[in-house]
């Protein structure tokens, strides 16, 4: 497993799971309904496998004990065959309107607290609390509190799922789709995404974070109060795959970026630029616009991939990484 991947997967939920650990209010009812699903095929299947098994046996061509001479009449056939049939229909309509019940109940749920907005990407989760707040990859919540959610995509067809809720939505471009959740246990969760979706859809994966309510309080001020752009952009450098080339030293693919912000940069070109706002954007978004001295040109542009709103928080990100010391290294977010 690659680096980035393993620190989105939270340290929880380790070791063997029959099943993922139950962590929201619906959890447990979606449990029973499964384990009923099994009991119910099992016996099924016990009753029919045995019976081929038995009149397989008792009736094969040679067995001296079977009785061949009386036959039940067609009126007992008719009338135990409309009573088996009549039992699973009845089976199953028990099992169609508890399921249903369930299911809306699951995507229809009670009136919300708050609600977050989500956004799938090629290859990410971007969410936005009530205040404001974004945050990729991750997604912060109170416990004992209704989560609505309201989930769209930029691209293509995503599928919101976080097993330990019991909760999957699919994420479709062009529609608002609704999901709630209410947390039980605060701790980290895994976050997937269930549809296939491009090249890197095994890579998007986060985070959700369930905190009690005074610790949720206490991180929505924490990400109000500066640093937060350089978090921000942070997430982005990391969901991005930045850092598979930028490296805490230059190596042969691509310049280190620490120490970079407002160093002079001498380019292919012969010119020597000072590496500020603008230098960084125009890297970011024309990278072949200013090949750095010493460098092939394999950075690809950006510029179908990041919006207006991301450019600011990568250049906070990359102004905070020093030349040496603590910020050394671009990481990606745990
Ligand atoms: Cu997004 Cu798979």
């Amino acid at each position: 497993m690659n680096d980035e991947v393993a620190d989105y997967l939270p340290a929880v939920e380790k070791g063997l799971h029959l099943i993922p650990t139950q962590a929201s209010s619906h959890a447990g009812q979606v449990d029973q309904l499964y384990y009923v699903l099994i009991a119910a095929c099992a016996i099924i299947l016990l009753v029919v496998v045995g019976m081929i098994t038995w009149f397989g046996f008792r009736y094969r061509a040679g067995n001296e004990k079977a009785d061949r001479s009386s036959r039940p009449s067609t009126r007992t056939e008719n009338r135990v065959e409309i009573a088996v049939l009549a039992a699973m229909l009845g089976v199953f309509m028990v099992l169609f309107a508890w399921a249903t019940t369930l299911y809306l109940n699951v995507y229809r749920g009670p009136e919300p607290a708050m609600t977050i907005d989500v956004v799938g990407k090629q290859w990410m989760w971007k969410v936005q609390h009530p205040d404001g707040t974004r945050e990729i990859n991750s997604l912060h919540v109170p416990a004992d509190e209704v989560i609505q959610l309201r989930v769209t995509s930029q691209d293509v067809i995503h599928s919101f799922f976080v097993p330990a809720f019991r909760l999957k939505r699919d994420v479709v471009p062009g529609t608002e789709k609704m999901a709630w959740f209410e947390a039980t246990e605060p701790g980290n969760y895994r976050l997937f995404c269930a549809e296939y979706c491009g090249s890197f859809h095994s890579r998007m994966l986060g985070k959700v974070v369930v905190m009690e309510k005074g610790d949720y309080q206490a991180w929505l001020t924490r990400q109000r109060s500066g640093g937060r752009l350089a978090a921000i952009g942070q997430q982005l450098f990391a969901a991005h795959g930045c850092s598979g080339c930028h490296k805490a030293q230059s190596g042969v693919r691509a310049p280190s970026l620490a120490g970079l912000y407002g160093r002079r940069v001498a380019l292919e070109d012969g010119r020597v630029v000072m590496a500020d706002d603008a230098y960084i954007r125009d890297s970011i978004l024309q990278p072949k616009k200013q090949v750095v001295a010493g460098f092939e040109p394999l950075m690809p542009s950006f510029a179908g991939q990041l919006d207006e709103g991301d450019i600011l928080p990568l250049i906070e990100y990359i102004k905070s990484l020093q030349p040496s010391g603590r910020n050394k290294e671009p990481v990606p977010m745990s």
